[in-house]
């Protein structure tokens, strides 16, 4: 069994579990304060019973020298049965603590001490308190002072058994408390049921993953519908293989393309040297063929570095040595590069540059990436064309932005997405002699990426093509840095051959 699946179990066990100890717990606190209410209740009707009781007998009490008589009703047997009941269970006696009267159970309670009798007769109140029979049966008994005849006083207690409260809350509480287990196994099992059913999308869940795959990345989690946490968390993870499976692709397309890319240049290596080693004569046919070999070893090698970069770039790894530069000077000295070239094909350059708009980047990918675009820029315009560079600022969004523009020969619509894609070129424009890695743009677009930026294009074909490049503008210079010079024109607008 896979570890999750056990995992999973575990979750079923542990959930059923605590649902169980807490549902248990909860119940045992339920009985226990039930069971407290019905002792109070049960022990609250004694209690007024109890008081009711003693007012009543001592009305019906008269002691004349130590001689109790009650008083009779014989013409109302109501009255009378009321009277017997009241007296059924009384203590009375003198100050001196001697019996006077008895009844009842009370006969089977401890007396009262002499110091007892003292206390109660000292008070005005009556108090009711807790006694326990010899057999241990336990007894609410009121006692307080009454007065006969000459000023005596008389201690006089009736008292009422707790046995049918005691029995009542010891009933429920067994009753509750052998049903409280069954009632604990009845919820476990239902939250053992319950607690599976939740789980079981998970768990489908995780035997989908499983069958995902590097090389089945495409394949879905189904999405159960019920639009809960549950479908929230496949749709992420659904999405997450998505992009799992892009990163897959272009690692793939990026093997697929390198090695396709490797293995031209090494099939003409190939070819001129057999072709040399069958026909070459003299030393010189062997020096020609050499050199052409090396021409093409060189641009192999040149294609494996620019790769390697790529790569390591992609990674994450473009190692920016950042430091404050002026946009329009780096991308001045770019075309000034490119300057023969603008003359050889006879185009025009305007540039439209404003200064003292500054970037923190790195010279060198700065360099490469204006190069880029404009080698591009003359590649793809013929003879005669122009190219417009600018470089200004965008206030809302606090970037910079080097905007190369031809008017060459464009890119077609279905092309446009794909033109920052490494190795793609758009087929059929170009001589062999131009014939570029397709690596450019991928880089100026990492390149753009890498500095907090990014590179847009724009194209009609057959009109020409606009790319475009944010960068985010460098903060204001600390205090004591050499600031730009100020320039007297904001905007100045040349143009080169
Ligand atoms: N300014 C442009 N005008 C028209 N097409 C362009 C322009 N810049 C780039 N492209 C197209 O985009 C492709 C990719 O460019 P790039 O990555 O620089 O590769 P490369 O220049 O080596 O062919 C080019 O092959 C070309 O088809
Ligand atoms: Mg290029």
């Amino acid at each position: 069994m896979p570890q999750y699946l056990r995992a999973l179990k575990g979750l079923r066990f542990r959930l059923t579990f605590s649902h169980s100890v807490f549902f248990a717990l909860l119940l045992a606190a339920i009985g226990f304060g039930f069971r407290q209410n019905l002792r109070e209740e049960t022990e609250g009707q004694v209690h007024t019973a109890l008081e009711e009781g003693w007012d009543g007998a001592t009305a019906f009490l008269h002691v004349a020298d130590g001689v109790p008589s009650w008083e009779e009703f014989p013409d109302d047997p109501e009255m009378e049965a009321a009277g017997l009941r009241l007296r059924a269970m009384h203590l009375l006696m003198d100050e001196q603590g001697e019996i006077l009267s008895i009844s009842g159970p009370y006969i089977s309670l401890p007396t009262p001490t002499p110091a007892e009798v003292q206390r109660v007769l000292s008070r005005d109140q009556p108090e009711t308190f807790l006694l326990e029979a010899a057999s241990g049966a336990p007894y609410l008994v009121r006692a307080g002072r009454i007065s006969g005849s000459q000023g005596h006083h008389y201690y006089f207690a009736i008292g009422r058994s707790l046995e049918p409260s005691v029995n009542t809350v010891r009933a429920f509480t067994e009753n509750y408390f052998i049903a409280l287990p069954f009632l604990v196994a009845l919820t476990s099992l239902l939250g053992w049921w319950v607690a599976g059913g939740v789980l079981k999308p998970l768990n489908e869940v995780a035997h989908a993953a499983d069958k995902i795959t590097g090389s089945n990345l495409s394949l879905k989690i189904p999405l159960r519908g019920a639009g809960d946490e549950l479908d929230r968390m496949i749709d992420n993870f659904n999405q997450m293989t998505v992009r799992l499976h892009e990163s897959f692709d272009q690692i793939r397309r990026f093997s697929t393309d390198a090695s396709h890319e490797l293995r031209t240049p090494l099939t003409a290596i190939r070819g001129q040297l057999e072709v040399a080693l069958l026909t070459a004569k003299t030393p010189a046919q062997y020096h020609e063929a050499m050199l052409q070999a090396l021409e093409d070893v060189e641009r192999l090698s040149r294609m494996v570095s620019v790769l390697l970069q790529l790569a390591q770039a992609e990674a994450g790894h473009l190692v920016l040595e950042r430091v404050r530069l002026d946009l329009a000077d780096v991308v001045r000295d770019v075309v000034d590069q490119f300057e023969p070239l603008v003359e050889e094909k006879n185009l025009t350059v305007k540039t439209t540059m404003q200064p003292g708009l500054t970037v923190m980047a790195d010279r060198m990918q700065l360099d490469r990436l204006a190069g880029n675009l404009l080698s591009n820029a003359l590649k793809y315009t013929p003879a005669g064309g122009s190219v417009s560079i600018a470089v200004y600022a965008h206030a809302q969004t606090r970037q910079v932005c080097l905007q190369v523009e031809d008017t060459g020969v464009g890119i077609a619509a279905e092309d446009l997405p794909h033109i920052f894609d490494r190795f793609y070129r758009v087929r059929g424009i170009q001589s062999h002699a131009d014939h570029g890695l397709g690596l450019g743009l991928s880089f100026v677009a990492l390149i753009a990426k890498a500095h907090g930026g990014h590179a847009e294009v724009s194209s009609t074909l057959g009109k020409g093509t606009c790319f475009k490049v944010y960068l985010p503008a460098a903060a204001p210079a600390p205090s004591g840095t050499v600031a730009p010079a100020p320039h007297p024109d904001p905007v100045t607008a040349n143009s080169v051959h």
